[in-house]
């Protein structure tokens, strides 16, 4: 048998990780400024993390949610008081396409209605509705094809405003990151996401704010969309909450109701996953990770601003996007070859940064020298 060829891959293999920095199966040490696509949140295998997750599977690791588990109820209290959403409620599940696929499902369950706005360069998933909702033609199936699902221009506050008052009454949801990722980092402006809940407000409709990149802490906010001071309906959150260990989630307002039976997993919420995910709110916290995500952006972005060879530099926390001109279009793969450093991508031409956010000042350093050495290493001359 072999591997269904769907991945286009670096030819490095991982055996070892520790805090930013991970190992291949030569020794060679790699910086990890990608954080394992968006997932790493509190540093690779965190002792804190390792031992709560030795720990619980040597009590329990999976029972079915047709039982009480007290881990789950201890992990929404944690994620209440850190995100500073205590009133809303806790459907746990296994990816971030899950987390929206279940947040736009019970959307459509609440207000009994079909329509979807979602926005131009979004991306939210690969399952069914969650593809749909995605503006990226190329991956969704004639199955998935919807009429559901329409798309506004990003941060157009009038265009939104139009299409409500033509279709209000009909739409079920709006989705939004706070910050596009896939998109090529986006920020969406406080007078956007404060729109979406006015009209939302108006019409009934709910307002899901996918935090499944931008989200858990990354941008120094809990949630990248709390910075525009309104609430959403529902947050999907999945990649940093596990640090790794797959678990994603939805949070929902207390005005949502639940039914038995609207929303279920086989998997969802179980011990280890549960385990994985506490450790990492322990970890955040007693770790002040917020406060470093806000501080080592704030360096980074600095930085990255001095350097005349990339432009449009963006991002909030360390969710960070720069351009790259045609004459550096190779700067992403030469920083993985020359310099050992793993960063992310999006189409065309940006290289993103989502490392952990545990990223310390001497890593943050690392990469900026040399980030600098690489670009001067292809134009063979000086850079500041
Ligand atoms: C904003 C956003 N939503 C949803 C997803 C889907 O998450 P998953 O790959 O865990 O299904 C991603 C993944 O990159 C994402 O960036």
């Amino acid at each position: 048998m072999k591997l269904f060829d769907v991945y286009p891959i670096n030819n490095i293999a991982i055996e070892r990780a520790r805090g930013s920095y991970v190992w291949d199966d030569s020794g060679t040490q790699y910086l990890d400024m990608y954080g394992g696509h968006a997932v790493i949140s509190i540093g690779h295998s965190h002792p804190h993390y390792i031992k709560r997750l030795t720990d619980q599977l040597n009590k329990v690791g999976f029972y079915s949610n047709s039982v009480r588990i007290p881990i789950q109820e201890e992990l929404t209290n944690k994620l209440g008081e850190i995100s500073g959403k205590d009133d809303y409620q806790l459907f746990l599940c296994n990816s971030g396409a899950e987390a929206n696929e279940n947040a736009l499902k019970l959307a459509s369950f609440h207000t009994g209605r079909k329509k979807i706005v979602a926005f131009k360069k979004a991306f939210h998933g690969r399952t069914s509705l969650a593809v749909a909702a995605t503006d990226n033609p190329a991956i969704i199936a004639p199955v998935n094809e919807t009429e559901h699902v329409h798309f506004l221009p990003f941060n157009d506050v009038q265009s939104l405003e139009t299409y409500f008052h033509q279709e209000g009454k009909e739409i079920a949801a709006v989705i939004t990151e706070g910050i596009q990722g896939v998109g090529g980092i986006n920020l969406a402006t406080a007078e956007f996401l404060q729109t979406i809940r006015k009209l939302c407000d108006q019409y009934g409709v709910v307002y899901i704010a996918d935090s499944v990149q931008c989200g858990y802490g990354r941008t120094g906010n809990f949630f990248s969309h709390d910075f525009a001071d309104v609430n959403a309906d529902i947050y999907s959150m999945a990649k940093g909450m596990g640090n790794g260990f797959p678990i994603g989630g939805i949070l929902i307002a207390p005005s949502i109701k639940p039914k038995h039976f609207m929303l279920g997993t086989t998997f969802g919420g179980n011990h280890l996953a549960c385990a994985a995910a506490l450790s990492v709110l322990e970890v955040i916290e007693s770790e002040n990770l917020l406060y470093n995500a806000i501080e080592m952006g704030k360096y980074l972005e600095t930085e990255l601003k001095k350097i005349s060879e990339i432009s449009n530099v963006r991002g909030r926390g360390l969710m960070i996007g720069f351009d790259v001109s045609a004459d550096y279009k190779e700067l992403r793969k030469n920083l993985l070859l020359n310099q050992k450093i793993f960063t992310g991508e999006a189409k065309p031409n940006v290289i993103r940064l989502l490392p952990s956010l545990a990223l310390t000042k001497k890593d943050a350093e690392h990469f900026i020298v040399s980030l600098k050495k690489e670009i001067h290493s292809m134009t063979l001359k000086p850079v500041q």
